[in-house]
């Protein structure tokens, strides 16, 4: 008989990390329930996954205690937040309220069920501005912005609930989420959506007339900004075996995702234009602020600890599934 494996409460899990790593789960046998207040996820997302949706606020205690009464929750993937930098700017509150006090909440209901197991979806936006590159997970953290402050908070928090009440967790910050389900099951669908690749790939469809640069003067070899993608179901995969070690026993860890490679705006852009086919016609503006020139991270500590290794590293391969997957979701056009 196969294994039945232990249940695991997905927080955010209709949205587009969580929802990649509730089919990672399901595929290697766990069981899982979803906890999205449906902000921003897709109650269709899950359906199509059959899983059990519960709709609710992380910060909502009532409702949490019920779910752990009812649910044998061995483990926590907590994707539940809020994650627009800009608008964490203009509307902090409503970031601190979510973020920090939800999570709070929810590790409060975690210690009053006794379950000590928590993968936290943590950022590569709590190290501000880099001091050195790829950025190790020791570097100084120092967020430029709200949304990054309340993910470096709960790290805190986290720190110290594994001190006093023994709750362990492994922090995983993400470079940049890229990429869709390689079968195209699932993808990113956010609304508004400002991420570049499916930007670009709006202006590939003809959804929009164009895709801005948001500033040609960085200290980089071609003027734009550089990010470290990853790929949305090599970070699925990593939660996957941050669950397994948990379970085992595993202490606190903290750990960057990425591939340690970074592709400027205009390569991405030359990216998309080659995997598609299409032209696509860049706009040359002004800088958007709040972002650092180059953001790529030093990933040897996930391989070494949990044994993970992209899958999906090329940025050609990144760009491909997401595509088929805007074709998906918007028809061909
Ligand atoms: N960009 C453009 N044009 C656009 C959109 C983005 O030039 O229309 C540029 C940005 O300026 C940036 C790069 O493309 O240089 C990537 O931008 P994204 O918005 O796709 O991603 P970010 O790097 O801003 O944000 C990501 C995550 C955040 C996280 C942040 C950490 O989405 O959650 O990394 O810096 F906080």
């Amino acid at each position: 008989m196969a294994e039945t494996k232990p249940m695991i409460l997905v927080t955010g899990g209709a949205g587009y990390i969580g929802s990649h790593a509730v089919l990672a789960l399901q595929e290697a046998g766990y069981g899982v329930v979803v906890l999205d207040n449906l902000v921003y996820g897709h109650r269709e997302l899950v359906e199509a996954l059959g899983v059990k949706l519960i709709v609710g606020d992380t910060s909502d205690r009532p409702l949490l205690d019920q779910l752990f009464a009812d649910h044998p929750i061995a483990a926590v993937m907590h994707f539940a937040a809020y994650a627009y930098v800009g608008e964490s700017v203009t509307e902090p509150a409503k970031y601190y309220q979510n973020n920090v006090v939800g999570t709070l909440t929810l590790l409060d209901a975690m210690r009053a069920a006794g379950v000590n197991c928590f993968v936290f979806s943590s950022t590569c936006a709590t190290y501000g501005i880099p001091q050195t590159l790829p950025i190790p997970e020791t570097h100084p953290q120092d967020p430029i912005n709200p949304y990054g402050q309340t993910k470096l908070m709960v790290e805190k928090i986290l720190d110290d609930y594994d001190r006093a009440y023994g709750l362990r967790s492994v922090r995983f910050r993400y470079f940049n989420a890229a990429g869709a389900d390689p079968n195209s099951r699932l993808g990113e669908d956010h609304n508004p959506e400002t991420h570049l690749i499916p930007l670009i790939l709006d202006a590939a469809m003809g959804r929009r007339d164009n895709i801005a640069i948001f500033g040609t003067d960085y200290p980089t070899p071609d003027g734009t900004c550089i990010r470290d993608y990853i790929h949305v179901t090599d970070l699925a995969a990593a939660h996957l075996l941050g669950i397994d070690y948990l379970l085992q026993g595993g202490k606190t860890e903290v750990l960057n995702l990425g591939n340690g490679n970074g592709f400027s705006v205009r390569e991405v852009i030359e990216q998309v234009r080659q995997t598609t086919g299409r032209d696509v016609v860049a706009v040359e503006c002004d800088r958007r602020p709040g972002d650092p020139p180059v953001l790529v991270g030093s990933c040897e500590k996930a391989q070494n600890i949990l044994g993970w290794q992209p899958r999906y590293g090329d940025l050609g391969q990144i760009v491909a599934h997401a595509w088929q997957w805007h074709q998906k979701r918007y028809g061909q056009h």
